[in-house]
């Protein structure tokens, strides 16, 4: 049985038990009538705006997460992830447009939503001079049905951090360890800015294989990563993020497949007539011979360009040796979507 379901509580949607953070005053969670948020989306922000002076930062953004899926939040340095995350969080009050988290109003109703989310900062946000291991049991003793703390410690490789304080903990270690305060109160939604950055391969897999738990407990995950591979591996659906807008949505698989082209190559015969096999194609593909008698066509490769290539090939005479369709990756689709020049 794993760290996450150990003494699973039996209704993970009976609030009723929950206890609030010290200092947040007002309705407990289990004071309010909530309805039920299990086929709406747990984050709904519509014209999301927010300024730092004059810098806008997050520019009209729309973004619906759902519920028990792992949302990854893609988007060039400053492209206003940490910003959209941290509004959603109750860490920064919109500046224009509106925000729901499970329903609720960030800012306004904080105080009910703090105990049902977990929050995993960009910036750290741990205080610093306190041992790993009290930092970890306090927020464990600030929630009704926390997870066992020594087999989450056990899980994320902190067994021999406990004592020693959040400051002198390694780069990877204090990322272990913010993410361990973000998930040991059992949150229904948790928010991970960059969890990975910095981790050795061990600890970013096992970070994986945490978050895939999460989602199999039916927690939903909004996870903003710079990995392409990370997205691609864990995320149900993926939000690009540039210049402050969510610029495009949708699972991997369809963002890859949409819109971005795809490459589609063959070996055969030195010096074929690709003006003639370029008439036989659609409007828009391009090819190529690479190297002598290696062959590259790039635009939509779809069945039907699939057959014409090869009947092209059956009327010229031509045996296409090793055909191979090349599925554009989602740092491709990344690229193509938010450019390739470095963002200040
Ligand atoms: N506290 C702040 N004060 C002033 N400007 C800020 C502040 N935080 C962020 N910004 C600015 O807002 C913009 C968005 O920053 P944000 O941190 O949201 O980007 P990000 O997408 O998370 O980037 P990264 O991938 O580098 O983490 C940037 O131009 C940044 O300089
Ligand atoms: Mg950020």
């Amino acid at each position: 049985m794993s760290a996450l379901r150990a003494g699973r509580p039996p209704d993970r949607s009976g609030r009723s038990g929950e206890q609030e953070e010290p200092g947040a005053p007002g309705a407990s969670a289990a004071s309010l009538d909530l309805p039920a948020m299990s086929s709406e989306p747990v984050v709904q922000a519509r014209g999301l705006v927010k300024r730092y002076g004059n810098r806008t930062a997050v520019d009209g953004l729309d973004l619906a997460v759902a519920a028990g899926a792992v949302t990854a939040v893609l988007g060039p340095n400053g492209a206003g992830k940490t910003t959209t995350v941290e509004t959603c969080e109750g860490y920064r009050r919109p500046d224009g447009g509106t925000v729901r988290v499970l329903g609720l109003d960030p800012v306004a109703d904080a105080a009910a939503l703090r105990p049902r989310i977990g929050v995993m900062l960009q910036s750290g946000g741990v205080y610093s001079g306190a041992r790993a291991d009290e930092m970890l049991r306090h927020m464990a003793k600030l929630h009704a049905h926390p997870l066992d703390v020594d087999a989450l410690v056990e899980r994320l490789g902190l067994g021999g951090c406990g004592r020693t304080s959040y400051r002198r903990l390694s780069g990877g270690q204090q990322q272990r360890l913010a993410l361990a305060m973000a998930v040991v109160g059992r949150p229904e939604l948790v928010f991970l800015d960059e969890p990975t950055a910095g981790l050795d391969p061990q600890a970013r897999r096992s970070t994986w294989d945490l978050i895939r738990e999460l989602r199999a407990d039916g927690v939903s995950v909004v996870l903003t990563t710079h990995f392409m591979d990370e997205a691609e591996e864990l995320a149900d659906d993926v939000a690009v993020i540039d210049a402050g807008r969510v610029i495009a949505q949708g699972s991997p698989e369809r963002l890859c497949r949409g819109g971005a082209e795809n490459t589609l190559r063959f070996t055969g015969r030195p010096g074929l007539d690709l003006g003639s096999l370029l008439k036989a194609l659609p409007d828009g593909s391009e090819a190529a011979e690479l190297t002598t008698g290696t062959y590259r066509i790039t635009g939509r490769i779809d069945p039907e360009l699939l057959a014409t290539v090869t009947s092209w090939c059956a009327q010229h005479g031509v045996m296409p040796d090793g055909i191979a369709v090349e599925r554009h990756t989602l740092e491709d689709v990344f690229l193509e979507l938010t450019g390739k020049e470095l963002r200040a």
